[in-house]
C-alpha cells in the first residue's frame, strides 16, 4: 500500500512557503506532501473566483489539486485559515479526509467586532497595501520569544506578507469574515485528529485549541512551547515529530 499523502493548507495572509520546513523535513520524508498556494496567493495570485470568496470555494479547489493528482483521500493539515478550509473539506468531502492536523486554528465564526476588523483589514489592504497588513500583523502573528530572538524569522514571514496580492488578501478577508460557526461540527467528527497550539498564539491561544480538541471525540492536543500563530514555521523540528508521530499512527 503506498504512503497516505498529507495535504498541508496554509493560512492568512501567506502561501505554500510557509510549510517549507515541512517539505523539506526527514521526519516528514516517509509521506508525499503537497502544499498548494489557496486561489489568490503565490502562485495562484492571478485567479480571482466567479462566484465570491468562500471557505468551501478554497476548500473544492483543493480536491480538484487531490483530483489532478489522483489522490482519493489525504491527512489534511490546515494551519489558522486553513484549519477553517479544513472544516470546510470534512463538511463537504469528508471522503477525502483520512485524518485531519488542526494547527493554530479555533472552530468559532467572526463575532460582530472580528467582522468589522476584517472590513477595516481589507480597507487598510486597498488603501496601503500588502506592507500595511504585514506591520499589522506580524506582532501578533508570532510568539514573543521568536520576535526576540528570531529576527530572520520575522523577517521572512514579513516578506512572505509583502509579496501577497492585494486582491487576494481582500478576497480572503471576506471570506474569513463571513464563514461559518464550525462548533457545530466538532462532536460529528469521525476521522483522526490531531490539534496543535502553540503556547504564545496571540490569535488562537492554546486553552481555547484545547477546549476544541476535548470536544472532538479521541482527539489528541499538543501544545509546543515558544511556539505563536505559526508554530510550524517557528518551531519545525518539535512541530514535524509530532505530526510524524500522528501520521505513522494511523492505520
Ligand atoms: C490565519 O493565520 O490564517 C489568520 O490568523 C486567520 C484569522 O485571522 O482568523
Amino acid at each position: 500500500m503506498s504512503p497516505l499523502p498529507i495535504l498541508f493548507i496554509h493560512g492568512f495572509p501567506l502561501d505554500r512557503t510557509m510549510w517549507r520546513h515541512q517539505i523539506a523535513a526527514p521526519a516528514l520524508s516517509p509521506w508525499k506532501c503537497i502544499a498548494p498556494d489557496l486561489r489568490g496567493f503565490g502562485a495562484l495570485s492571478a485567479r480571482a473566483p466567479s462566484n465570491g470568496w468562500s471557505m468551501a470555494g478554497y476548500a473544492d479547489d483543493l480536491i480538484q489539486v487531490l483530483d489532478s493528482l489522483k489522490i482519493r483521500e489525504a491527512v489534511v493539515c490546515g494551519l489558522s485559515m486553513g484549519g477553517y478550509i479544513l472544516f470546510e473539506l470534512l463538511r463537504r468531502h469528508s471522503s477525502r479526509v483520512r485524518a485531519a492536523i488542526l494547527c493554530n486554528t479555533k472552530a468559532a465564526a467572526d463575532s460582530p467586532d472580528a467582522k468589522r476588523d476584517r472590513d477595516a483589514m481589507a480597507a487598510l489592504a486597498q488603501r496601503a497595501g500588502a506592507t500595511a497588513v504585514a506591520v499589522q500583523l506580524l506582532p501578533k502573528l508570532l510568539a514573543r520569544a521568536t520576535l526576540a530572538a528570531e529576527p530572520q524569522v520575522a523577517a521572512e514571514v514579513r516578506e512572505i506578507i509583502q509579496r501577497a496580492p492585494v486582491p487576494g488578501i481582500v478576497g480572503a478577508l471576506h471570506a474569513l469574515r463571513d464563514r461559518a460557526d464550525s462548533t457545530p461540527l466538532l462532536g460529528s467528527i469521525r476521522v483522526p485528529v490531531l490539534v496543535v497550539a502553540g503556547d504564545d498564539d496571540q490569535i488562537a491561544p492554546a486553552a481555547g485549541m484545547e477546549e476544541m480538541a476535548r470536544a472532538i471525540p479521541h482527539a489528541r492536543f499538543v501544545c509546543i512551547p515558544k511556539a505563536g500563530h505559526l508554530t510550524p514555521f517557528e518551531q519545525p523540528n518539535a512541530t514535524n515529530m509530532v505530526l510524524a508521530d500522528f501520521v505513522a499512527g494511523l492505520r
